[in-house]
């Protein structure tokens, strides 16, 4: 393909490198809507309790089943640009809410469909974006209106708010176990301060370990580290113990370049190797001087430190995760040490209880006791390891959500009652205003009951009876009004306990528009020579996901 020759009195000008690809106007716009619509088209059948999950096999052969959002879009490897930014709404939804991300992606997908057909009726895209801008402000103005504040001390709606996200996973059947767990960790982990309660995730460390069952699923409190003491001599019990944390190698350090050293006789060789483990023993001695009983390594630990430090009752623990390191930091009161000159006995962390514990095939170590007591681990069990994989994606989500209740205790009833509610107050705002933004209103609207319409497909109920239930009902005052999937009828969901924080529903709009809006003000897209065109496969990406071409269409001028 050629670049982007220009005719200057009868002389073509190069602009752009050869082989560069360039589709403008209308034709980049229809290209970057049709993909994006794919992918979300791609992700509806996943919505709601009775959604369906994906199978999806990355280039090694790994397969990873799952219902999960955010899981599906990372593992789809789009090629195409508009389709990641679809990519990108499920994580800017992930990262904000934690919560939401299948609805934000096929709210995303539906406001790309309806500003087409505007498009194609000649309605120009910056009016359309202006619409769309007003009527998000409009929705979330709403959302606010309707939300009920909950007090978090009682949990209860917390519980409740859980339980409704772990619904929708795989793990449905354990949803009671698994969010009375999430309640329990996140209020270990939350703070009070001004009379308002924070919190973070990150608090909570979740470990997997395949064996026994998902009931067997435990919270303990501690720490829990995927790794044995490192050897067999070492205690494997330590009470009151007295923890450094080192983020240096307990090794003589390789040098990077080869050198040599000629050694003429056999002392020679004794006093080389002495002199390696006087360098050892001294690194230990140290640890030994600061008064520590156990020693957590980010690096790796030599034989003879190993042997030196198991001959003191020592036990160590190596090339433990940053992660973790920093959560030892915070739960011991340890500071993390990244020279051995440096170690002093403030510097150590404590903890009532490190133990190694046989879990399954494998030996896990436990932190138990620690000075500060807002340091928890969810230990996932589960039969096989995809499973394992799926509740620990799952629990996250549950442990999202009530942070996003912790940090803003209001929730609104779930069921598609609120995007009913948004697209009914969209409605009648569109009436107030003048003009063809009414019209990108109204489709606003339209797009939100993507919602209701895709939970109902999935149910295996009719979209348009219960759509049109929904709409009299909305109409006539019934703001809770939504589709319970399991028994199938509309009713009120404020007491049919399906419940979601406010704010990942605020979060869905403002990600959907977002994204919506960016891809509509695109009518230019211009591949540099180096990025290979995406080929275009016969059929689409595989996977029933329907035809998702390559670029748009690369245009040649
Ligand atoms: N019992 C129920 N009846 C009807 N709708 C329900 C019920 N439980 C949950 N829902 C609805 O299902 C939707 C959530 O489905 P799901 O969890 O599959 O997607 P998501 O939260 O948008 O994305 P993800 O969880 O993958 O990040 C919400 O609209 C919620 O109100
Ligand atoms: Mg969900």
């Amino acid at each position: 393909m050629s670049s982007v020759p220009t005719q200057a009195g009868g002389v073509p000008i190069l602009v752009l490198k050869e082989g560069a690809n360039r589709s403008r106007g209308r034709e980049a716009q229809h290209g970057n809507i049709t993909a994006a619509k794919v992918v979300a088209e791609s992700i509806r059948s996943a919505l709601g309790p009775k959604g369906m999950d994906k199978m999806l096999v990355d280039n090694f052969g790994d397969v990873t089943i799952t219902s999960d959002g955010r899981t599906i879009m990372d593992e789809m490897d789009v090629q195409h640009p508009a389709a990641k930014m679809m990519v990108e709404v499920a994580k800017t939804q992930d990262n904000e809410a934690g919560d939401g991300t299948t609805s934000a992606v096929i709210i995303a997908g539906e406001l790309l469909n309806k500003a087409e057909e505007l498009i194609d009726k000649d309605i120009h895209p910056t009016v359309i974006i202006d619409g769309y801008r007003k009527a998000a402000e409009k929705a979330l103005e709403t959302l606010e209106k309707i939300a009920l504040s909950i007090n978090i001390t009682k949990q209860e709606y917390l519980k409740k708010a859980a339980t409704t996200s772990m619904g929708s996973k795989i793990v449905v059947e354990y949803k009671d176990y698994l969010s009375d767990l999430a309640v329990k960790a996140m209020m270990m982990v939350a703070e009070k301060k001004d009379g308002a309660f924070t919190v973070d995730v990150d608090d909570v460390k979740v470990e997997k370990k395949t064996g026994e069952s998902i009931r067997d699923t435990s919270l303990i409190n501690g720490i829990v580290l995927d790794k044995e003491i490192v050897q067999s001599g070492m205690p494997k019990r330590i009470e009151n113990a007295k923890i450094a944390l080192i983020d240096a190698s307990l090794e003589i350090e390789k040098t990077e370049l080869d050198s040599k050293i000629n050694i003429e006789n056999p002392a020679q060789i004794e006093a080389f190797l002495d002199e390696e483990e006087t360098m050892i023993k001294d690194m230990v001695n140290k640890i030994i001087t600061s008064g520590a009983n156990v020693v957590i390594c980010q690096k790796g630990i030599d034989d003879m430190a190993q042997h030196f430090m198991a001959r003191k009752g020592i036990a160590a623990v190596r090339r433990a995760k940053k992660s973790d390191m920093e959560k030892l930091a915070r739960a011991t009161g340890a500071k993390i040490i990244s020279s051995l000159d440096d170690i002093s006995p403030a510097d150590l962390g404590f903890a009532a209880l490190v133990e190694e514990r046989k879990i399954s095939d494998d030996k896990m170590t436990f932190v138990e006791g620690c000075k500060n007591p807002k340091a928890v681990t969810i230990l996932i069990r589960a039969g096989t390891e995809r499973m394992s994989a799926e509740a620990e994606r799952s629990l996250h989500d549950g442990l999202c959500v009530i942070r996003d209740l912790i940090n803003e205790p209001k929730i609104v009833a779930g069921g598609s009652a609120p995007e009913m509610e948004m697209a009914t107050q969209l409605r009648k705002f569109a009436d107030t205003m003048p003009g063809r933004e009414q019209l990108a209103v109204k489709v606003f609207a339209d797009a939100l009951e993507s919602i209701p319409t895709t939970l109902s497909e999935n149910a295996g109920l009719d979209p348009v009876d219960i759509l049109s239930e929904l709409r009299s009902r909305h109409g006539k005052g019934e703001t809770w009004a939504g589709i319970e999937v399991h028994d199938g009828k509309v009713q009120d969901m404020s007491k049919a306990n399906v419940f979601e924080p406010l704010s990942v529903k605020k979060q869905i709009i403002k990600s959907a528009t977002e994204a919506a809006t960016m891809i509509l003000k695109i009518d230019d897209v211009i591949a540099s020579a180096k990025t290979k065109a995406p080929p275009m496969p016969p059929g689409g990406m595989g996977g029933g996901m329907g035809g998702m071409g390559g670029y748009p269409g690369a245009g040649e001028y």
